[in-house]
């Protein structure tokens, strides 16, 4: 039986596809439902009783993700921060991490995935059957996008990263059991074609030395929330768990579905279609908001509609109507409509930014 299992979450990148966001801050720390998709990751190693965790972090974003996890006892957990000074791949953060990691097996998890069954079955499997390697897949739409296994029976004889003709539909799920076999792996690697050192190339090696890599395929939802509209679904797919908790003031408004209202919040003359979770110290007044959104804190919708959406804490949004959807709103962004009445709409927003008014 596996013994100090370690937690290793990778929590770099640059975060390409998710900009403007990621300009100013970590992909990992972009919220579904209010909660950082990265505190997912951290509950879900603790859940399953690894709680000396090592969080990789870059250059860039490093110092913001450090704030926000702090200690770790918030969480239960121990962390330890690494430092990748180059966004190498995956495989060159384990590298980074050897370190940290020593000889023990380990739990790698990458910080912008979300499993909604968590990793208790996973890691119970893996301490029960002691493999080299134990890696988690599921069926995909689009497995050009993702490392992909190609399975004969039970077992896996081939892994592939982003392969144009894919063999099979079975993606790698950003989270695997590994023994320091791993390493060595690591060490082989030349850069792939997008240069960087692929862990799907290292799994493939040790199939290839002859150790025995393992998997399981995923039971409940998974989601990369690399991408904006993968950010939307992880957001409807957190909504559709919320309780209603209404701490705030409701004044004049009607409340449907399940709605979460934070402290200090006011919602006046406004409705609400609930799955919806809204931030302490938000002013939401002659709106309607919902279904699916997430309004972080201190946040003003005013004479506005918002749905399927996630707006970070401290904007203001004003007379956006017939309303936003579908939108992911940096922190402290102000938005001035013109209440639907066909004029120009006139807006600031950061570099890359997408406006669609339909
Ligand atoms: C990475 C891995 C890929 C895996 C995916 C899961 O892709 O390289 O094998 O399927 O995570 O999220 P990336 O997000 O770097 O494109």
């Amino acid at each position: 039986m596996a013994s100090d299992l370690k937690g290793l979450i990778l929590s770099g990148g640059a975060g390409t596809r998710l900009r403007p966001i990621t300009h100013t801050s970590a992909k990992q720390l972009v919220p579904v439902g209010n909660k950082p998709v990265l505190f997912f990751g951290i509950e879900a190693l603790v859940d399953a009783g690894v709680t000396e965790i090592g969080i990789v972090i870059a250059p860039e974003t490093g110092e913001e993700i450090r704030e926000a996890v702090g200690s770790g006892d918030a969480f239960g957990a121990k962390v330890t921060w690494i430092e990748q000074e180059r966004p190498g791949g995956l495989a060159h953060a384990v590298l980074t991490a050897r370190e940290f990691i020593g000889s023990d097996p380990f739990v790698m998890y990458l910080g912008d995935n979300l499993l909604r069954d968590g990793i208790v079955d996973l890691v119970e499997t893996f301490r029960r059957t002691d493999p080299d390697a134990l890696v988690l897949l599921t069926e995909v739409d689009d497995p050009t996008s993702y490392g992909v296994a190609e399975l004969a029976g039970e077992r896996i004889v081939r892994l592939v990263e982003k392969p144009k003709e894919p063999v099979s539909n079975l993606a790698l799920v950003g989270v695997y059991l590994f023994t320091s076999s791993i390493f060595e792996a690591a060490d082989r690697l030349e850069p792939s074609p997008r240069g960087e050192l692929e862990i799907t190339e290292a799994i493939q090696g040790l199939i290839e030395s002859g150790l025995r890599v393992e998997h399981e395929v995923v039971g409940g939802w998974w989601k990369d929330t690399g991408m904006l509209d993968d950010m939307l679904e992880a957001n409807r797919l957190v909504l559709d768990e919320a309780e209603t908790d209404i701490a705030g003031k409701v004044e004049e408004s009607e409340v449907e579905g399940n709605v979460v209202l934070g402290e200090g919040s006011r919602l006046v003359r406004s409705k609400i279609v609930g799955p919806v979770v809204i931030g302490p110290d938000c002013l939401i007044e002659d709106s309607s908001v919902g279904p699916y959104s997430s309004i972080g804190p201190s946040v003003t919708v005013r004479d506005s509609a918002v749905s399927d959406s996630i707006i970070l804490e401290g904007c203001r949004l004003e007379g956006v109507r017939p309303g936003l959807e579908g939108s992911l709103i940096g922190r402290n962004v102000e938005v001035e409509g013109n209440n639907g009445a066909g004029g120009s709409l006139k807006v600031m927003l950061g570099d890359n930014s997408r406006v669609e008014l339909s």
